[in-house]
């Protein structure tokens, strides 16, 4: 079985190693979502990662409602993006840009004022960021059937722009309750159309999605996230089984080159501790390379390798706090902590200053 510091190759991706940075959204672009030099600096510290992805970027403005995190619509933001790409390379590593509609979780004062879309006229439950502090979520209105062409063209837009502004492929993110998960799960999804009712309908549009995206930048650039157990801003369905199964097999027939899986905590701290993990049948019916997240530590990550549950992990707060987690993890040296609260502040404190091992 494979070591975590073993190489991979991911679609048209040659990795070095195994250990995979999550995305990470931290809130340090401009007001108008364009990034900053300062995460060229951040990226660049974590490019031993055998793959980073980045935190997600905005495809539109519809879609996205996170203070000061980027988008990828305009030419501004491919012109931004690209020193940190560069810096990226330059340090050794590579880097994909994760495709992001926020849907029902946008607060309208990202929209002008105007209602956030969804798949049906639904409200997700608690409070949202807004640059006036926190809000309700605002109830969100359905997307018509004939809206969803631009929609898919937003993503391809976003994906070209990703390979221009030098990112080696892009992820849809499908995960964590935003867009295209509040088409997937029942309790978002309530249409009657082709996008709503059967399993086949509901996976309908991350099918689109990702068959256009693949069509235009290659399937062998493109990777997808999905978390099946997770129930995230107020998304859940009953029979995550056969929803999820079904998905990861029409992305393997699209032949994107990653899934990576994010399953909650073993503990039972978050997600449905009562549905058992819902990978071992996405994996089953996925050719591509699969990467596990959520909560790992080098050796349950090793653990999962070994047991050939996955050929990657992705480590969140690992890689945000330990910019050479995969030094660490391979020498088994301790971890830094991250500190919650300077996970979304602007500043580079929290952000540029957690040390290498060797400087601590
Ligand atoms: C500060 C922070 C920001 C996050 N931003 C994103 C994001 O932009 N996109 C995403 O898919 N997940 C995001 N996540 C979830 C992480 O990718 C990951 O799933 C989570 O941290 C659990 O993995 P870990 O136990 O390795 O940290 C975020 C998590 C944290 C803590």
């Amino acid at each position: 079985m494979p070591l975590l510091s073993d190489p991979i190759r991911i679609g048209a991706i040659a990795a070095p190693n195994r250990m995979i940075m999550a995305p990470l959204t931290r809130g340090r672009a401009t007001r108008d979502h364009i990034p900053t030099p300062m995460m060229a600096d951040y990226y660049a510290q974590r490019a031993s990662a055998g793959l980073i992805i980045s935190e997600a970027a905005g495809i539109s403005q519809q879609g996205l409602g996170w203070p000061y995190a980027p988008g990828i619509w305009s030419r501004e933001q491919v012109a931004a993006w690209r020193p940190i790409t560069q810096a990226v390379k330059a340090a050794g590593g590579r880097m994909v840009c994760q495709l992001w509609h926020m849907g029902r979780t946008v607060h309208p004062s990202f929209l002008g004022g105007a209602s956030p879309v969804s798949a049906s006229v639904t409200t997700a439950p608690g409070h949202t960021h807004t640059y006036d502090g926190n809000q309700p979520y605002a109830q969100a209105r359905a997307l018509g059937a004939e809206e969803i062409p631009a929609l898919v063209a937003d993503y391809v837009q976003a994906a070209r722009h990703a390979l221009e502004a030098g990112f080696e492929g892009v992820q849809v993110h499908a995960a964590n309750g935003y867009l295209i998960d509040q088409f997937l799960r029942a309790s978002s999804n309530l249409r009657d159309d082709g996008y709503g009712g059967s399993v086949e309908n509901r996976v309908r549009l991350l099918r689109e999605v990702v068959e256009a995206v693949a069509g235009a930048i290659g399937p062998e650039r493109v990777g997808v996230r999905l978390s099946p157990n997770e129930e995230n801003k107020g998304v859940g369905d009953p029979e995550p089984v056969p929803l999820f199964g079904r998905a990861a097999e029409v992305l393997s027939e699209i032949g994107v080159a990653f899934l990576e899986i994010r399953e909650p905590p073993p503990d039972g701290t978050r997600g449905r501790p009562d549905h058992p993990p819902v990978h071992p049948h996405m994996s089953a019916a996925f050719k591509g390379v699969v990467m596990l997240n959520s909560d790992f530590d080098g050796a349950r990550a090793q653990a999962a390798l070994d047991r050939g549950e996955a050929q990657a992990i992705s480590f969140g707060r690992g890689f945000l706090a330990n910019p050479d987690l995969p030094d660490r993890l391979r020498r088994s040296l301790p971890l830094a902590p991250d500190k919650p609260e300077t996970w979304y502040t602007q500043g580079p404190e929290g952000y540029l200053d957690y040390p290498a091992y060797v400087e601590a």
